[in-house]
């Protein structure tokens, strides 16, 4: 990195489909009461769960957000919801492109993209996933998908590309407790941060999550890498003593 040039460090917890009111609110709390954290942290919560947890985090170091947006700005899109509307919940991140989307809601990379366009434009930052699948990484793909799906995302958006965060989570790590090693992950980094570093300053300072089974006791190594900056957390997340610890783990 240049100097001068800095990337932000961020954790950020994506609860998928988990929660309840009744447990919601002691995790939050708690989470509130582990601040503060070295870097960035953000909760992407199930949308009916917005306001009351944009009402318990008002004013802590911790943002929340939402785990998908709508590729269209209003109409008859039934069980839809806008980006706009995830900004008026002050939602300052949303997950656009999560691998259980692509695979179990058939989303395409283009389709991904329109996603992270209307999040930018309603002035919500979407979070951009990208990952291979266990055959694709045993055909020797990984980079070849990873690289096609950050294309996808860099032809709709250009240079706010800058303005976005990249995840990469491999597929096969996803809730399996199989890690990748932090040299694997380092890898594919390393090869998202070139291909962004080609396109201008402001997009090598892109920061880029790693996903995929981190737990507290994996998270320093992984975060140590080089071109890891930071993590976003699937199971962990539900637990507040193991988020937190792997929020203090990205220094
Ligand atoms: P796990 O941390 O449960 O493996 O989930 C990772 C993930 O999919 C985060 O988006």
């Amino acid at each position: 990195m240049s100097p001068g040039e800095r990337r932000a460090t961020l954790v950020v917890g994506n609860w998928k489909m988990n929660g309840s009111r009744a447990a919601n609110a002691p995790l939050l709390a708690a989470l509130r009461a582990s601040a503060p954290f070295p870097g960035g942290v953000a909760v992407c919560v199930p949308a009916p769960y917005l306001g009351e947890v944009a009402a318990a985090l008002q004013g802590s170091a911790i943002a929340w957000g939402a785990q998908d947006c709508s590729s269209h700005d209003s109409g008859a899109f039934t069980g839809e919801v806008s980006a706009a509307m995830l900004a008026e919940f002050a939602c300052r991140y949303v997950i656009v492109g999560h691998s259980e989307r692509r695979a179990l809601h058939g989303e395409s990379d283009g389709l991904v993209a329109e996603k992270a366009a209307r999040a930018l434009a309603a002035g919500v930052t979407p979070i951009v996933c990208v990952g291979e699948t266990l055959a694709e990484r045993e055909a020797g793909e990984t980079s070849a998908v990873v690289a096609r799906q950050l294309g996808a995302a860099i032809a709709r958006l250009g240079d706010r590309i800058g303005d976005t965060v990249i995840a990469y989570e491999p597929v096969w790590a996803i809730g399996t407790g199989k890690t990748a090693s932090p040299a694997e992950a380092e890898a594919v980094h390393a090869l998202l941060r070139t291909r962004l570093a080609t396109l201008s300053p402001r997009a090598a300072a892109v920061s880029i999550l790693y996903g995929g089974s981190v737990k507290p006791d994996n998270a320093a190594s992984l975060f140590g890498q080089p071109n890891i900056d930071g993590g976003l957390i699937g199971g962990a997340s539900l637990n507040a003593e193991h988020f937190a610890a792997i929020c203090k783990a990205a220094a």
